[in-house]
């Protein structure tokens, strides 16, 4: 067995948790909207909790099979912590190093959870946001290009693919012919090109939103307001038909109400997407959203103080 293969085998139980995620129906959450069905998937159910692990599973999968990624080498990125949380877990089953830069102000949570996987953290300057971390990554990486692994998930193609290649037909086996909205927050963008690419090839007629915060300093984590950010290269505006923005106190509103109307503990970027698709739609529809994460990952922060 080659060493990629090897590694592969010993890391594919893991792998093969990936994917196949829940489509949820918001039976309570739809009823804002008459004549709406609203559904969204549950990445959460991810083995790292997120929507991250597709793209972090491809990027280190396509890595060992080029040889790119050895046991040699660290496996750094800059990350706002999902994806790092995916890297971190899946090197531990690796036996790989990982080295993730990260803004500082990212939850406490977070943090505890990238180094009890024994990932090694660069905690970057928290009002420079994820470009902050995107710049250290690249600085870090530029110093000493032989020592690393870089993914660099802004700009790899296999981020997208990953969800072309499964988010995208798992909606569409889920969701069947009737699917009329397909509604995303812009991370790195992965997520919304990737479904969006895969809907418009498979020929209907879905109306693509994508969701980013309404203002350059805003609280929803893992979303980037595009007009004011480092654009990652791998986002293609031109694929969307509506580009929706959402304030975070509507967004943090939402997630409160996840929690409390459909028993769906999931982070703030959850919540903006489920703003943004009740806002996109016109009756009659059937909306397909994301959530991105669980929840407990953001218990310490502000939106859940007295509750
Ligand atoms: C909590 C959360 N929501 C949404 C996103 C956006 O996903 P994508 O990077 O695929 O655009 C991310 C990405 O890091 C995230 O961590």
């Amino acid at each position: 067995m080659t060493s990629a293969a090897s590694a592969t085998a010993q890391i594919g139980p893991l792998f093969d948790l990936v994917g196949r995620t829940p489509l949820i129906r918001l039976h309570r959450i739809e009823q804002d909207r008459p004549g709406i069905e609203l559904y969204a998937k549950a990445e959460f159910a991810n083995p790292g909790g997120s929507v991250k692990d597709r793209p972090a599973r491809r990027m280190i999968l396509e890595g060992l099979a080029s040889g790119a990624l050895s046991p040699d080498k660290i496996l750094l990125d800059a990350t706002s912590g999902n994806t790092g949380i995916a890297y971190a877990m899946f090197g531990a089953a690796l036996g790989v190093r990982v080295r993730l830069c990260v803004p500082d102000n990212v939850t406490g949570e977070r943090k505890r959870m990238l180094r009890a996987y024994g990932a090694d953290l660069v905690l970057t300057n928290p009002l420079e946001g994820s470009d902050g971390a995107i710049r250290e990554a690249r600085r870090l990486y530029q110093a000493d290009p032989g020592a690393y692994f870089y993914p660099d998930q802004y700009n790899n193609p296999l981020n997208w693919r990953a969800h072309y290649d499964t988010t995208g037909p798992e909606i569409l086996e889920q969701a069947g012919g009737k699917l009329t909205h397909f509604v995303a927050g812009l991370g790195t963008s992965g997520t919304f090109v990737g479904v969006a690419r895969r809907l418009r090839e498979s020929g209907g007629d879905v109306v693509l939103a994508s969701v980013q915060p309404d203002g350059p300093l805003h609280g929803i984590e893992g979303l980037k307001h595009m007009d004011t950010a480092i654009v990652p290269g791998i986002y293609d505006p031109s694929l969307a038909d509506r580009d929706v923005r959402v304030d975070t106190d509507a967004a943090i509103a939402m997630t409160r109400r996840l929690a409390r109307e459909e028993g769906l503990l999931v982070g703030i970027s959850s919540g903006a997407n489920v703003v943004a698709a009740l806002a996109v739609a016109e009756p009659p529809a059937v909306v397909v959203t994301i959530l991105c994460d669980g929840g407990e990952r953001y218990l310490s922060d502000r939106m859940w103080e007295g509750v």
